[in-house]
């Protein structure tokens, strides 16, 4: 059977890591890469083998050597190309959020039903074992019923001042919010009912970006239980993480808590002080590309390979950018959002 060819849009930090996973796989092949930077697609190409390159995506899309397309642009500059996508019938692996718009969200899934695409969001915090691990003492019955949770992911002022140009066009609430909310629906089986944030602007706008530091929000669940979260963009630089990433989930029978952050698997102390390098998201064994994160895209690959749908679908990023969205419009008027089922 021929391998289903695939198109990447977008190659920047997190493209890379789609790159080197296509390439790496024996089950599909990396046919084209495309970025609006010329330099950084042919470059990309060259590193992994891709034998076509463009600074447009409509190229791609017009390839009918491309069965499926991975987009990893910016978060503001995933729905039109999802959308266009869809219209020239590619299946569809789209990084978090899968819009910045319930409009565009909307008009996707309506598309994407009429057409039959396969269209996965990338929520990979569902192949990261301590939640997989958590999810499963959920319903085995040993947590008893989800009651409260807690979680913290927040990033350092490097993220939305060094590592991305495009962080006025976005949020901590998109951003990180889309994933937490997604790890909430996830293992509650439950939806977000009510949402109550708050955000402030300060060091961001004062270093010329126009998007709040931080939400703090509390999250009311269909199922009774309810989510404290927060989301920050403004940790100072000297944390060891990029990013913190602490939970609590509190059942009737048992509690679990996650420090995501690192797991401390590995420290280092070098000239640029301590650190907690990645092992468990994107790492590299032996020049194969490993983690949960790899496996969310190993598993778009197999459902691409068998014809079996996603496990993380577009309703799933509808979800999320709806709660996202309330977690916002609160933040914006100071009152509670209350979302219709
Ligand atoms: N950085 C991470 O750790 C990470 C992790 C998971 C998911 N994500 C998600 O992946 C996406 C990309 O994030 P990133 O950190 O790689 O950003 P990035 O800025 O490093 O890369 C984005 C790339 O897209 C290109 N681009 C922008 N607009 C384009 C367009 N219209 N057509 C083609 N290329 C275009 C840019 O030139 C750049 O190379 C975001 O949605 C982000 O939320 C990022």
């Amino acid at each position: 059977m021929k391998k289903p060819g695939i198109g990447l849009i977008g190659c920047g930090t997190w493209g890379s890591v789609h790159a080197r996973t296509y390439a790496a796989s024996p089950f599909v092949r990396l046919i084209a890469i495309s970025d609006q930077d010329a330099d950084r697609a042919a470059a990309a190409a060259r590193n992994y083998g891709a034998e076509k390159h463009s600074a447009d995506w409509r190229d791609l899309l017009a390839d009918a050597e491309i069965d499926a397309v991975a987009i990893a642009t910016p978060d503001f500059a995933h729905g039109e190309i999802v959308q266009a996508a869809i219209d020239a019938g590619k299946d569809i692996l789209v990084e978090k959020p899968l819009a910045t718009t319930i409009e565009e969200c909307e008009r996707i899934l309506d598309t994407r039903r009429a057409k039959g695409v396969k269209l996965m969001v990338d929520f990979h915090n569902r192949w990261n074992l301590p939640f997989v691990n958590i999810r499963r003492m959920l319903q085995s019955g040993e947590m008893g019923d989800l009651l409260a949770i807690n979680i913290r992911l927040n990033d350092t002022f490097f993220v939305p001042t060094k590592m991305l140009g495009w962080a006025s066009c976005s949020s901590p609430a998109h951003f990180l919010g889309s994933h937490v909310v997604d790890i909430i629906r996830w293992l509650s089986g439950a939806e977000v009912t009510r949402v109550y944030s708050v955000s402030r602007s300060l060091v961001l706008k004062n270093a010329g970006i126009d998007t709040p530091d931080f939400f703090q929000s509390i999250l009311e669940l269909s199922s009774g239980a309810t989510a404290v979260v927060e989301n920050c963009w403004v940790v100072n630089e000297s944390s060891p993480s990029v990013f913190d990433f602490q939970c609590e989930f509190i059942g009737s029978a048992a509690s679990a808590y996650v420090n995501a952050s690192h797991h401390a698997m590995l420290k280092t102390y070098t000239t640029g002080g301590v650190a907690y390098p990645d092992v468990a998201c994107a790492a590299d064994l032996h020049g194969k590309p490993v983690g949960f994160g790899v496996a969310a895209i190993e598993h778009f690959i197999d459902c691409l390979a068998s014809g079996r749908e996603p496990m993380v679908t577009g309703e799933d990023g509808l979800a999320a950018a709806r709660v996202v969205a309330a977690m916002v419009k609160s933040a914006e008027t100071g009152q509670p959002v209350e979302l219709r089922q």
